[in-house]
């Protein structure tokens, strides 16, 4: 791992503008540079880079972010590798963290090794045998060109064949050096009491070599050949210490340029959707191999685009099973399309009928949304019952409450609301109740403990909804401000005191002290880190803004900070929005104003919520107790009237 320092140093060293300018012809404009951006075919530059500020934005891509992220965006990088590309440009010598090895560490890497090695001997196996044994050519090779393949996308692939006799690749295997144990290992071979000789896993079968990104065989799914026989269709490689199935998915590696080219990724469901799709010329593609979506592999595509497309069938009866999948998009920050296609036709089906023009254009102006394709399905079947209509309608804020990004999930609201012809607030009501029983689950189960659990039961489901209500306005307002110091921390405000006396301060102490001022305990744990990082920061003297962020390995906050540095596409028209750019300080100025009364605003109805929670309890036990808490309420109460006031509220003003 690299060190911290070194990370630091990394950062401090390079120049954005240097290392953009390697890819990207830049001029100079004011104070930024401008160019054409390397993501997106324009013949007017939208790609903007800051020296000042160390970062980029390009705006015809909505992407932005460091150096470094710039390196991991057009390379393709991990982190890592994009830190050590530019450590080498810069010559600044990587320290890495000392972690002795252990015996133990070692030989678990050699046996790792020599796991990619026998994957890559079965691979050339299985080709040879396609290829060149009269067997593989009669069954194998004729079975492809059956399905219509050609030779170069047989061999793009790396297909092949696994002959008919028990042990021909065992045998093969052992002949080279290579021990029973390894073998039982890779899941290639099992060796059982009474076959000494062993018995290869897959048996006359077409064989599908599974890469990782990088291109390294992994894992093989091999075909049967007659339908007639009661098996699986696809037999996988088992689970191995190289082989996890989450992690992995068929095609990223064919398909990995394209994807970052197109800055779109196809999703569908198998080997054969992913090798036609590249056969007509349609390279963006992965399949997910028959399952439902991992984090993992949505990691693996976010490397490569935001934007994902899933495709299916028309009469899929797995349909309903890829909400799922959506939801998990939703949750890693992903845009989504979904495509179905028509009359039974799947993308392997689709992409043989039609030219490559044809198919894009067709995916191009067919895919929906997935609040519109949701609705599709979901209202196929039910027709006018209103109850059940509710039901869909909650199931489409439900999924709108994985959005992570607030403003973008604001935008999809409002989608749902214009739809269904539904207020805002009601829905955002629903949001809210849904937002506690998916996201929040572990943390509804905390307060389910700490609370009197027969209490909870007596609570009739209209108040219930109201706790929640109040819950959400907090999260969503506590989400804003943190936001708003990720994007616009190190900006200088012009207040004055109470004295008249003119005096600036940044945006982050700003809420920083506000923050404090309340006493006001997070409820999410990334926000929490996020400003004790803050915190640090200020006590050695530096602002620690969204690019301080984008350097720490800590996962959720990066991602978070990714996700605030980047503005939404939906957003970009701001002023009619009522969002700011940087650029327009005096509203600014004023967001952050409005917004730090309206978090204090919703923070004190949260602790009136609370104290009235006590309050019941302290009824008939603590009578002290029940009239201080009546008195702590009205004491409440009296500050939210002034706040409504503060904020220039007409009372009737609903939040
Ligand atoms: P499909 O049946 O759609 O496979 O299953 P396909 O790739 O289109 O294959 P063809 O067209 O019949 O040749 C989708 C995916 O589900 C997994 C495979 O990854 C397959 O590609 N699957 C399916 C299995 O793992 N085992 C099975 O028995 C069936
Ligand atoms: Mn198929």
């Amino acid at each position: 791992m690299i060190s911290k320092q070194t990370i630091d140093k990394i950062f401090s060293t390079i120049r954005v503008e240097e290392i953009v300018g390697e890819y990207v012809q830049l001029k100079r404009a004011g104070s930024n540079y401008k160019g054409l951006s390397p993501f997106h075919d324009e013949k007017t530059p939208s790609f903007v880079v800051s020296a000042s500020k160390q970062i980029w934005k390009d705006f015809s891509t909505g992407k932005g972010g460091t150096a470094i992220s710039f390196l991991m965006e057009i390379e393709n990088f991990t982190y890592p590798e994009a830190l050590r590309h530019a450590a080498k440009k810069y010559g600044i010598e990587i320290e890495e963290d000392q972690k002795d090895f252990s015996e133990e560490a070692k030989n678990a890497q050699s046996e790792r090794d020599l796991l990619y090695k026998i994957h890559e001997i079965a691979n050339d196996f299985y080709q040879n045998f396609l290829w060149e044994v009269e067997e593989g050519k009669a069954i194998g090779l004729s079975y492809f060109k059956e399905r219509e393949l050609r030779d170069d996308i047989i061999r793009k692939f790396q297909l092949g064949y696994s002959p008919e006799k028990k042990n021909a690749f065992t045998e093969f295997a052992l002949e080279k050096g290579y021990s029973k144990e390894i073998l039982e290992k890779s899941g290639l071979s099992i060796f059982p009491e009474n076959s000494p000789a062993g018995i290869d896993r897959f048996r006359e079968r077409v064989i599908f070599p599974i890469h990782s990104f990088s291109g390294r065989v992994l894992g093989f799914g091999a075909r049967i050949l007659k339908n007639n026989v009661k098996t699986a269709k696809y037999l996988n490689s088992p689970e191995t210490e190289i082989y996890h199935k989450s992690n992995v998915l068929y095609g990223l590696n064919q398909s990995k340029q394209a994807i970052s080219r197109k800055n779109v990724c196809l999703l569908v469901e198998g080997y054969m959707d992913v090798i036609s799709l590249h056969m007509s010329g349609i390279e963006n593609v992965v399949a997910s191999s028959g399952t439902s979506l991992t984090t993992e592999q949505i990691k693996l595509i976010k490397r490569l685009t935001e934007n994902v497309t899933i495709l299916f069938d028309g009469d899929n009866a797995g349909i309903k099973a890829s909400f799922r999948s959506i939801d998990m998009l939703l949750t890693e920050g992903m845009n989504i399309r979904v495509m179905l296609f028509p009359d039974g036709d799947d993308p392997d089906s689709f992409a043989r009928k039609h030219p490559q023009e044809y198919v894009e254009k067709f995916i191009e102006n067919e895919a929906m949304d997935f609040i519109d394709f949701k609705a599709e399905i979901l209202f196929r079947e039910i027709g006018d019952d209103p109850i059940k209509r509710a039901e869909a309608i909650r199931d489409i804020v439900k999924s709108v409450s994985f959005v992570q990004n607030a403003l973008k999930r604001e935008v999809y609201l409002k989608q749902v609301s214009t739809k269904f012809g539904l207020s805002e607030q009601s829905l955002f009501n629903e949001l809210d109740v849904q937002k506690q029983i998916t996201q929040n689950q572990t943390q509804h189960i905390q307060q389910r403990e700490t609370h009197k659990p027969a209490k909870l039961e007596v609570v009739p489901k209209q108040s219930e909804l109201e706790i929640d209500s109040v819950q959400f306005n907090i999260l969503h307002q506590e989400n804003k401000l943190i936001d708003t110091m990720l994007m616009f921390g190190d900006m200088v405000l012009q207040r004055k005191n109470d004295a008249h006396e003119q005096y600036e301060v940044t945006v982050i102490e700003e809420i920083l002290h506000h923050f404090e001022e309340e006493g006001y305990e997070f409820q999410i744990e990334t926000n929490k880190k996020i400003i004790q990082n803050i915190k640090e920061g200020i006590e050695h003297d530096e602002l620690r803004a969204g690019n301080f962020f984008i350097t720490l390995m800590d996962e959720d906050i990066t991602s978070k900070v990714a996700d605030a540095l980047m503005i939404p596409d939906e957003l970009s028209d701001w002023s009619t929005r009522n969002i700011f750019p940087p650029n327009l300080g005096d509203h600014i100025a004023d967001e952050v104003e409005a917004n730090i009364l309206i978090h204090k605003y919703y923070y004190i109805h949260f602790l009136i919520k609370k104290v009235t929670a006590e309050l019941e309890e302290y009824r008939d036990t603590d009578t002290e107790k029940y009239f201080e808490s009546i008195k702590k309420i009205m004491m409440l109460n009296q500050f939210s009237i002034k706040l409504v006031d503060k904020l220039g509220w007409s009372p009737i003003t609903k939040i």
